[in-house]
């Protein structure tokens, strides 16, 4: 089976699926986080080396403030609880997004979790949290634009960049675009998500609510994925 080096999932559905059941979203949440584990393991075990996930997008933080909390406070007690098995399982942890609308506490758990595991190799699970595809294109052209007005000299080098060069001003530099793009929950949008990145990424929607989503969902988007075919604008 073609195995996809780069896995990426919109995690939605968690608010329903509790609902669903009469009980509160965060319920939904907390759920949630077991099919983080689950995924992450199976991922492992099939030989994916990376696996993103989205997380909490630049526009979640328009939800009531009462859930942006339960989020937050999940993501900062999932990290904890979670560092030993990274450790474990040589799992690499990143969270990439607009950081600076994070809590400092939150903030300086997550700079401890990335140096503990930097050095894992097994998988590199990356969080993307208060992230959007539009906002990380953005904050990669300023940069652009800054190294540009700093390097009076280098300008046309600079200037003759192609969309190679780009990639290294982006959050997600040094990690290659995801082969596939899954969303959960029947939804078939993008919401935002790696626009850049997601160019020739192959999409899987499933409609399984988010704290559905176990072991079993993941190997079948695999096996979906590895009977697709990439031609990437040319001719087979
Ligand atoms: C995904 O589930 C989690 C986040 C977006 C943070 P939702 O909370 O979007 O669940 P639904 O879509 O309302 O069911
Ligand atoms: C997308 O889900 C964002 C995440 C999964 C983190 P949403 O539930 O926020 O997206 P919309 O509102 O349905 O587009
Ligand atoms: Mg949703």
């Amino acid at each position: 089976m073609k195995v996809p080096e780069h896995v990426s999932i919109i995690m939605d559905g968690n608010g329903r699926w509790a609902t669903e059941r009469g009980l509160d979203r965060t319920a939904g949440h907390m759920e949630g986080v077991e099919s983080v584990r689950a995924c992450t393991e199976a991922a492992v075990e099939c030989g994916v080396k990376y696996l993103s996930l989205y997380a909490f997008s630049e526009e979640n933080w328009g939800r009531p403030q009462s859930e942006v909390d339960a989020l937050m406070g999940l993501m900062f007690k999932s990290m904890v609880e979670e560092l030993s098995n990274f450790l474990d399982n040589g799992i690499r942890f990143i969270v990439l997004g607009n950081r600076q609308r994070l809590a400092e506490a939150l903030n300086s758990e997550i700079d401890a979790c990335m140096e503990k595991t930097k050095d894992n190799g097994t998988l590199t699970l990356v969080i993307f949290l208060s992230y959007s595809g539009k906002w990380d294109i953005l904050q990669a052209a300023k940069k652009f634009a800054l190294e540009v007005a700093r390097n009076p000299g280098r300008e046309e080098e600079l200037m003759a960049m192609g969309p190679e060069g780009f990639d290294r001003y982006l959050v997600t530099a040094g990690i290659p675009d995801p082969d596939l793009i899954v969303r959960t929950s029947g939804e078939m949008r993008l919401s935002n998500y790696l626009l850049w990145q997601g160019a020739y990424s192959e999409l899987v929607f499933s409609d399984l609510m988010w704290p559905d989503f176990r072991k079993e969902a993941f190997r079948s988007v695999l096996e979906t994925y590895s009977k697709r075919d990439r031609r990437y604008g040319k001719v087979k």
